[in-house]
């Protein structure tokens, strides 16, 4: 298993190409079981999780082509309808292809996720909004079982946000007979995102980027072209990074406009941040300023961002009070943080951070993705060599980390 052995202690200066984002391409990806024409893909990124994605839509039928950045898929003699758990295990997002092959194969056998390292992450609002859609569903042997003729448009109203919730009722309701209307939606630029992918194949989608969905079910959809948006959590992290660790960071190919509330923090933190239409420039010249941090979903404070501003504040002037809403076990990095001298307390969904003047290099384990950005940046600010162990967490997540770390001037090396 890959480690990364990090010497920290040097400021960051350079510039960065954001990749693709994860959590707008898995989704994009399981929407081309709603054509049987090819959905040709730019801009997605190479992780484990894509890759994934990729194996499992290969398993049901859909023939897919990688050639860098670009991926083709053509779910016209789509064969199976059934997402094993060897896949799903490995990746909750899994549950994405619920939606869709319901919806125009009028059969799913998706196996049940289960819990994971942060949280119980039910999905029982995806099963009632398919229910609401007339699909019969059904736990058997650990996998949800979906049936319906063809699905109706119906009012759903979700009991929480949720990201991927929102996204297999809108991908599912776009072949549905009538109109849906999804309440209490996610507005996650990724769910936009998908919404101009499916219009692109033909969808009927309105109200995306806000908490009403409406979506007026057609025959079938066609093949399309879609370029996925700029990952907002990889820009994010990085600039998190140069913000703890000082010097002078530019981001290419970032979609600023959607990242407001790291942004916010950011300058809390007392980071100088320039931006314009696809760029950001950071520059921290100064020890950072803890902040407090409270998770929501978006526009508020992604959860995804939670760990790498409690790094950020681990090393910060004063105290920092971090506030975690959306899963109730996304702390893990906490305890390894300690590892490197951090000075945190945990009570419940909160963690209070007292910034210690340095951190100093030790062996930590990464535990989940987002877990794992938070020790790179911690390590990256450590005096000494840190060992982060487990960092295919990291791969599942971040394109090129390492390269993309190294040019700009950090210390980082993979050791297999
Ligand atoms: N929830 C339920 N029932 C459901 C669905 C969700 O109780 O049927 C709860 C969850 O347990 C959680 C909350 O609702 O407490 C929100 O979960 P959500 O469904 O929004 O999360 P998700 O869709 O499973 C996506 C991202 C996550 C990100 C969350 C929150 C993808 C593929 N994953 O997950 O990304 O943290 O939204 O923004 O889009 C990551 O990239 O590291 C990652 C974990």
């Amino acid at each position: 298993m890959d480690k990364f052995r990090i010497l920290g202690g040097a400021p960051l200066a350079g510039r960065v190409e954001v990749s693709g984002a994860k959590n707008a391409a898995l989704p994009i990806l399981c929407a081309a079981l709603l054509a049987p024409e090819a959905l040709v893909l730019e801009n997605v990124p190479q992780l484990q999780d894509v890759g994934t994605t990729l194996r499992l839509l290969g398993r049901l039928g859909v023939k897919t082509a990688r050639e860098g950045a670009r991926v083709t898929l053509e779910a016209a003699a789509v064969d199976s309808v059934e997402a094993p758990y060897d896949l799903v295990k490995t990746m909750r997002a899994s549950i994405l292809v619920l939606g869709p092959l319901v919806a125009r194969f009028g059969e799913a056998r998706v196996s049940l996720p289960g819990g994971c390292a942060i949280g119980q992450r039910p999905v029982d609002q995806h099963i009632k909004g398919l229910q609401a859609m007339g699909a019969s569903i059904e736990i058997e042997h650990g996998y949800v079982v979906a049936k319906a003729s063809r699905l109706r448009g119906a009012r759903v109203v979700t009991d929480m946000v949720t990201v991927t919730g929102t996204e297999n009722l809108m991908m599912a309701a776009t072949l549905a007979d009538g109109e849906t209307v999804i309440e209490n939606a996610a507005r996650e630029p990724e769910v936009v995102d998908l919404a101009a992918a499916l219009v692109a194949m033909g969808a009927r989608i309105e109200g995306a980027g806000s908490d009403r969905i409406v979506v007026r079910g057609v025959e079938r959809l066609h093949g399309a072209r879609h370029r996925v948006m700029a990952d907002r959590i990889e820009a994010g992290t990085f600039l998190a990074a140069a913000a703890a660790a000082g010097g002078e960071i530019t981001l290419t190919g970032a979609l600023p406009d959607a990242m407001d509330a790291t942004l916010d923090k950011l300058r809390e933190a007392g980071a100088v941040i320039e931006t314009g239409a696809d760029w950001i420039r950071l520059a921290m010249r100064a020890r950072p300023r803890a902040v407090n941090v409270r998770t929501a979903p978006y526009p508020g404070f992604a959860t995804d961002m939670q760990a790498q501003l409690m790094a950020l504040n681990t090393v910060a002037e004063g105290t920092g009070v971090i506030t975690e809403t959306i899963f109730e076990n996304r702390f893990m990095h906490a305890l390894e943080l300690q590892r490197l001298g951090a000075d945190i307390t945990i009570e419940g969904n909160t963690a209070v951070v007292r910034g210690v003047p340095r951190l100093s290099g030790a062996t930590v384990m990464a535990t989940d993705l987002r877990a794992s950005a938070g020790l790179v940046i911690a390590a990256l600010v450590a005096e000494g060599e840190t060992v982060i162990e487990r960092i295919y967490h990291l791969d599942r997540g971040y394109e090129g980390m390492e390269r993309k770390l190294a040019a700009l001037g950090a210390r980082v090396e993979r050791v297999s």
